[in-house]
């Protein structure tokens, strides 16, 4: 019988994927294309053929030339919503579950990357519900200022998933690398349970 089925590796991959463009974007609106930066090269550009514009207006032309690429946080925002209702689905598989049966006879290190891993569904379904009510505030019938308040938590929560990944990936390099030969291999194939 294979470790991990099919199902699972897919959503796995998947979710690896969404997770990094999530952070890609964030990555891209705090960077290349942050309004900050965008709107004082704007100014001087347009200076230099003659064309003043205000800081408002030089803001206003930064953020629309964001704007594109940050409405990929939204798309990936509603898959990663999809994702973790899916993987609440894949609790019921053997694959799904098998991470957190008998973890008492684990070793402290493992029981600390499992209890990592409910961390981080626990963070990230955060995100996806603080996500979707910054996203959504109008219709909720919420004030500009409170969707402000939620969106400087869901940024502050973001710095979790910033050091997991990381982490994650490192780890799972590591153990393949000593005793856990395959363990990335698995992933991608299913392996077989021992
Ligand atoms: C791109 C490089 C990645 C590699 C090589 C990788 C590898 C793996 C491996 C080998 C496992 C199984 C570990 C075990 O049995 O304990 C695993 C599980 C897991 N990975 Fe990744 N991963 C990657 C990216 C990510 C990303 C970006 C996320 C996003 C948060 C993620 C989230 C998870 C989670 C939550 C589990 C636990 C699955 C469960 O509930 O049993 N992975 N990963
Ligand atoms: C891996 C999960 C996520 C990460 C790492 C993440 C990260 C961030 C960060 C760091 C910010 C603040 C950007 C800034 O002001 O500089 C932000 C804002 C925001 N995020 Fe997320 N987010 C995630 C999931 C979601 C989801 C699921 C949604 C919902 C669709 C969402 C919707 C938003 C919205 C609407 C904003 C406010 C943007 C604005 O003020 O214009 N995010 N996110």
């Amino acid at each position: 019988m294979q470790k991990w089925r099919l199902d699972f590796r897919i959503w796995h991959w998947i979710h690896a994927a969404v997770v990094l463009g999530m952070l890609g974007t964030v990555f891209l609106r705090k960077t290349f294309l942050s309004w900050r930066t965008n709107s004082e090269l704007l100014t001087q550009k347009l200076a230099e053929i003659d064309l003043t514009v205000t800081e408002a207006q030089a803001k206003v032309l930064a953020k629309a030339i964001r704007a594109p690429m940050w409405e990929w946080h939204i798309i990936l925002g509603y898959a990663l919503t999809a994702l973790l209702l899916w993987r609440m689905i894949l609790f019921f598989t053997q694959s799904g579950k098998q991470n957190y049966q008998n973890i008492q006879k684990e070793t402290l290190h493992k029981k600390m990357v499992k209890l990592g891993y409910i961390g981080i569904y626990a963070i990230l379904t955060f995100m996806a519900v603080s996500g979707l009510v910054i996203h959504f505030y109008e219709e909720l019938g919420l004030l500009k200022e409170t969707a402000h308040d939620i969106k400087e938590v869901h940024e502050l929560v973001f710095n979790t998933i910033l050091i997991f990944v990381p982490l994650h990936i490192i780890g799972a390099i590591i153990a393949e690398n000593r005793d856990e030969k395959n363990i990335i291999s698995d992933m991608v194939h299913g392996g077989n349970r021992s």
